[in-house]
């Protein structure tokens, strides 16, 4: 995740965007009471042995013991455990894997999508014109859709693999690095928006088990920050929408900073827009709360966009300033069209990506859907990736059916989210305006929602009022098909405070992150109440997770900052890692890495470890598990023009990818037996 303005300097990869909620949520010390009341029910080892842990820098797991309801009869063991040796922790400018595994790049940045021209050049002078047409940059969440997916969906040597394009680095993007200046050229800010958003690329397995791009697909196509899109949901044609491209305030232009995803039931994909906020500047006196709340920035923007030297709009929206007449007269509404999950159809090339407003406006940082359930309502999970921000969930109104279930089932819901109690319960609170309660709370915080648009696009003042706990920074989630619990990412949070841990975010700093996981209570995950445990907790060698049955991490699995999350159909877990700044550059965990666990067990082993200054981030398998892709982010994210402190994938002093790599077994089986 890019931090830091456009400067010629590498960029500090630290891992957080400027925090923006400054609302009165409950924090620990406000429920401590409460908490210590509890302690006998839930802790082991005590709160006081975890307070003085913490103090002392210490790095106990110790509150991992709480109390966890699981509903009777739901839990059956995973079918596989981990079963390869585990990869050493390193700084090599290569992926290692275990013995008896290959990794194999594929898909570059800068690849063809269509396997024809415009090749890539390497020394990055393609065009913006020939970008728009090859895979973009910085691989993030990703997925494999069988090519037969309408009907059975059970190739495993043929399909679509959709991936998000995060953010870029220009520093590398550009033949000698950005021209700085006043002005932004246009040709390299209009480069840096086609190399964003989303690529769909049609792949075949060879008879010789290598994969390639189908030449000339129907399917391929580009989705990039110009990309025109249509807004759906509550609030499709609110005027808090309205601009000069779009004065009903029912389209937009593009999609940005495309973190994690996920798919529908119906088999279509979303991409998250993560830290939108930072492309966008306003220089007005005030900003409105859909600006301030969400960190738009009064300095400078991330990428200067809005100085590009045409007069383009394309270009000058990224100024969010009130300029002209009336809203319908300039962008001051631009940056209320980013901040959602946005809906495309990989099978249709032709279809238009729908923003999806229902499902609230803040940093999605991804998006995952429960298993559906033939007459329940649809559900998803979204956590809002910066620090002290929540978690999210998302209920249709209708009831899915599969014979006519589709992107409709998205734009009617409610939104809620997540309480986490001291006492391993948690609730669910609803962001309605037809929500008496909620009305209630808003009108004693003083705030005023005027319809349920103005609730989406406020989302997070929407979670303030509910009285929602602030997280670590959650990132991905991933539901365990043998039972169904959700489990969730919080990566680090350096703002977190002694007097302000709570019982689901208990470590001061928490500079190393842990798993969070819950049991939906009700009919399929519908309900507005939970049960939750940590899962695990990252850290040095020696960091235990104290539960039944823990765990101490050792040589073998000692991580830091876990991000990308996904259960494999076995129902093993696989985590990857996005440390940054001084904990990947000289912390005891060497480069960023996957790891997978048994959920039952919690015995956890390395799968993989990246190369110089990479995040590991995006993972998906064939159905017969024999083949896994797997993302390698901003390898040699601190280099400058020319100076590139990594080589990979191609080596030999070559400018920095970010690729996919293709992971098969030697002996041709199942990934991670
Ligand atoms: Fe884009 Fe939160 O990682
Ligand atoms: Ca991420
Ligand atoms: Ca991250």
């Amino acid at each position: 995740m890019l931090k830091q303005p456009l400067s010629i300097e590498p960029i500090d990869n630290s891992g957080n965007e400027t925090p923006s909620n400054h609302s009165n949520n409950q924090y620990f010390s406000e429920v401590l009471a409460d908490y210590q009341q509890q302690r006998r029910g839930f802790l082991r080892g005590g709160l006081s042995f975890a307070v003085a842990a913490f103090m002392s820098g210490g790095l106990v797991g110790g509150l991992a013991g709480c109390t966890r309801a699981r509903v009777s009869g739901q839990i059956s063991p995973s079918t596989a455990r981990p079963g390869f040796a585990p990869v050493s922790a390193g700084r090599l400018d290569n992926v290692r894997v275990p013995t008896g595994y290959s990794a194999i790049p594929f898909v570059p940045w800068g690849t063809p999508i269509n396997g024809t021209a415009p090749a890539f050049k390497s020394d990055a002078t393609n065009s913006a014109a020939e970008q728009s047409l090859q895979v973009g940059s910085h691989h993030d969440g990703m997925h494999f859709f069988p090519i037969d997916s309408p009907s059975e969906g059970s190739s495993s040597k043929e399909g679509l693999l959709v991936m998000n394009h995060e953010y870029v680095d220009p520093n590398i993007l550009h033949f000698k690095g950005p021209t700085l200046g006043a002005m932004r050229p246009a040709d390299e800010v209009s480069k840096e928006m086609e190399a964003h958003g989303v690529s769909v690329l049609h792949i075949a397995e060879d008879d010789l088990g290598q994969w390639n791009l189908v030449p000339n697909s129907m399917f391929s196509r580009r989705i990039t920050g110009t990309s025109v899109m249509d807004i759906r949901g509550p609030a499709r044609g609110s005027s808090k929408l309205a601009t000069r491209f779009s004065p009903d305030g029912e389209q937009t232009r593009g999609t940005l900073n495309n973190c994690a995803h996920g798919v529908t039931p119906w088999n279509t994909y979303l991409t998250a827009e993560e830290n939108w906020a930072g492309y966008f500047v306003n220089r007005d006196q005030t900003l409105p709360r859909e600006q301030s709340r969400y960190g738009v920035s009064t300095g400078d923007s991330r990428y200067r966009w809005e100085t590009a030297d045409a007069a383009d709009d394309l270009y000058k929206r990224f100024n969010a300033a009130a300029q002209g007449a009336s809203a319908s007269d300039d962008f001051r509404n631009e940056p209320n069209h980013f901040g959602w999950l946005v809906e495309i159809d990989p099978f249709d090339s032709r279809s238009v990506p729908q923003k999806r407003t229902a499902l609230g406006r803040f940093a999605h940082e991804g998006v995952i859907f429960a298993p559906a359930v033939e007459g329940q309502p649809v559900v998803c999970y979204s956590g809002d990736d910066s620090r002290n921000e929540y978690i999210y969930k998302f209920v249709s109104a209708a009831a899915y059916h599969k014979v006519s279930a589709g992107g409709h089932l998205l734009d009617s819901g409610t939104l809620y989210v997540a309480r986490f109690l001291a006492d391993g319960s948690g609730e669910w609170l609803p962001l309605d305006i037809a929500n008496s309660e909620f009305m209630a709370k808003a009108k004693s915080a003083g705030v005023h929602f005027a319809d349920q648009a103005d609730v989406l696009i406020n989302a997070r003042l929407a979670a303030d009022v509910a009285g929602a706990t602030k997280m670590d920074r959650p990132e991905w989630g991933a539901v365990r098909p043998q039972t169904g619990e959700v489990y969730f990412t919080l990566t680090n949070n350096a703002d977190r405070m002694l007097e302000n841990v709570d019982a689901a975010n208990p470590r001061a700093r928490n500079p190393f992150g842990h798993i969070l996981r819950w049991q939906e209570q009700g009919v399929a995950h519908g309900g507005v109440s939970f049960t939750w445990d940590i899962f695990l907790f990252g850290g040095p060698i020696g960091t235990q997770t104290e539960a039944e049955p823990g765990i101490t991490l050792d040589e073998t699995n000692h991580f830091a900052s876990p991000d990308g999350l996904w259960f494999d159909r076995r129902g093993l877990l696989w985590i990857l890692t996005d440390m940054s700044g001084g904990q990947l550059a000289d912390g005891p965990f060497g480069h960023n890495q996957m790891l997978v666990a048994d959920p039952e067990t919690r015995e956890l082993r390395r799968f993989l470890v990246g190369p110089v200054d990479c995040e590991v981030t995006g993972v998906i398998s064939t159905p017969d598990l024999k083949t896994l892709f797997v993302n390698i982010q901003h390898p040699g994210e601190q280099s400058l023009p020319g100076q590139f402190t990594s080589h990979w994938p191609h080596g030999n002093g070559a400018r920095p990818r970010s690729a996919t790599i293709v992971i098969r077994k030697d002996d041709g089986g199942v990934i991670g037996s």
